[in-house]
């Protein structure tokens, strides 16, 4: 696993982009961590990373919003989902399996129902500003990424 001390948003931001700047087709980033966390902070920057030029807001209330980047963005926040089943009902699969980049934002309320491969990403507040990051994956097709991630990241350590 690795992990990133972040000192606030704007480190926070940057880390998603290296990030953006390394996800490759039908990768998939989940989100974890409490309200105002900074999960959407991150998916900011995955975003632009991803080369999006569209300010990436929460998509809380439509499920998925969908970005034009280097590849698709599909930014996905299941928060308000009453039933994690839905979001399948909704065509979530065809995102995952398709040819964009999806974010997961409160992933952990769907994964039980995930099948594919992805990279977790959890936040933990440690002040008002300060988070811990904890990058892991279900898979090594994820180890590449995380180990460039790390080493373009060193000065955020
Ligand atoms: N280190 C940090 N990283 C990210 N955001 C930070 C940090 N420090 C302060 N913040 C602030 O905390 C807030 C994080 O909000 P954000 O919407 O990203 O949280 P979230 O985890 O997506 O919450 P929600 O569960 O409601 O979707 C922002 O206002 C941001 O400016
Ligand atoms: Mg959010």
């Amino acid at each position: 696993m690795l992990s990133f001390i972040i000192k606030d948003a704007e480190a926070m931001k940057k880390l998603g982009e290296i990030l953006g700047s390394l996800l490759n087709e039908g990768n998939i980033v989940c989100l974890s961590g409490e309200l105002g966390a900074g999960k959407t902070v991150l998916a900011g920057g995955i975003a632009k990373g991803l080369g999006v030029k569209e300010h990436v807001t929460s998509p809380t209330f439509t499920l998925i919003k969908e970005y034009k980047g280097k590849f698709p963005l599909y930014h996905v926040d299941v928060y308000r989902l009453d039933d994690p089943a839905e979001i399948f009902e909704l065509g979530l699969d065809e995102y995952l399996y398709g040819q964009g980049v999806t974010v997961i934002e409160w992933a952990d309320r769907i994964k039980e129902y995930l099948i594919a491969d992805y990279m977790n990403i959890k936040i933990e507040k440690l002040g008002d500003e300060k988070r811990m990051v904890k990058i892991s994956s279900n898979s090594s097709n994820y180890t590449h990424i995380t180990r460039e991630l790390e080493r373009k990241c060193t000065f955020l350590r």
